[in-house]
């Protein structure tokens, strides 16, 4: 169903305040000129594709919130890009990019996890092989790591591991501190997230690692052939590579090609369709650089 899309909707959701001073008063007898066209001065943004009606009143959409299937939820909202650019007109309330349980949070240096100690629920053991004993990764993006590590494998690209996915606050309290200690706070600041603002504690962050011939560090990930076959395929299995070269005056992090965070194929698909660079970019939110304080 498509409808005009209502201006005040979209004004009041993008924080603008176009309706209250530079609408015609009540008093003028003339029509109301045409409304400024705030949605298509958004990047990325395709207006066509921008549903009007509200898509959080829809009961498959709130079924599917509800039961917590989120690729479900995305499909409801007609698919990952009519997902986002609902979110980015602000017509998608009923979506919490907050919410560290959801596939699409958003967590960044000024978008700390709520609770900065949350703890997820859906955990299991990663089936790839490892380089440390931090086996745990959210089920979803296990599931979606197993059939991309088989994908690469087969396309005779290496072999796949996992230097490690969930971190815990507790953990990531110790991680931070010990680099800080060896490198200073400005350096690490750019590689590692501080406690309560790293994607790892929602367990849909994963650093991989090549395995081909014994399994390397993190930091021997790009130019590898498995670096080259995740960064053209990951997406297809939900993925996005979260830090990427150019990117670190939005994201607040140096490039790290071996950061893969889980959204889920049909968010992963729009990000890559839409040649996304980061998720920021992706869901209109500021850029991140540095921490608030
Ligand atoms: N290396 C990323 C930024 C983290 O620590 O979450
Ligand atoms: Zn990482």
């Amino acid at each position: 169903m498509h409808v005009a899309l209502p201006v005040g909707l979209v004004v009041t959701a993008l924080g603008a305040l176009w309706a209250l001073s530079d609408a015609p008063s009540a008093a003028e007898s003339a029509p109301l000129p045409p409304a400024p066209s705030v949605v298509a001065h958004l990047p990325g943004v395709d207006v066509s594709a921008v549903d009007p009606a509200d898509p959080c009143a829809d009961a498959a959409v709130r079924d599917a919130l509800a039961s917590g299937d989120d690729e479900a939820a995305v499909t409801a909202f007609g698919g990952g890009m009519a997902f986002r650019d609902a979110v980015v007109t602000g017509n998608a309330p009923c979506v919490s990019l907050s919410d560290p349980n959801r596939h699409w949070v958003v967590v960044n240096k000024s978008r700390a996890l709520e609770p900065a100690d949350h703890e997820p629920a859906g955990m299991t053991e990663a089936s790839v092989q490892m380089t440390t004993a931090s086996h745990l990764i959210d089920e979803d993006a296990a599931s979606a790591l197993a059939e991309m590590a088989a994908a690469l494998r087969d396309a005779g690209a290496g072999e796949l591991g996992m230097n490690n996915a969930y971190r815990s606050y507790g953990l990531q309290v110790s991680n931070y501190s010990d680099q800080v200690a060896q490198s200073g706070q400005s350096v690490v600041d750019l590689s590692s997230a501080r406690p309560g603002f790293s994607e790892h504690q929602t367990g849909f962050a994963v650093d991989v690692v090549a395995c081909g011939s014994g399994c390397g560090e993190i930091g021997a990930f790009g130019g590898t052939s498995e670096s080259d076959w995740v960064a053209a395929h990951s997406w297809e299995y939900g993925f996005i590579i979260r830090y990427e070269p150019g990117q670190t005056g939005t994201t607040g992090y140096e490039p790290e090609p071996w950061h893969l965070r889980y959204v889920g194929p049909a968010l992963a698909a729009a990000y890559h369709e839409g040649g996304f660079r980061s998720l920021e970019e992706f869901f209109g939110l500021p850029a991140a650089p540095d921490y608030p304080h």
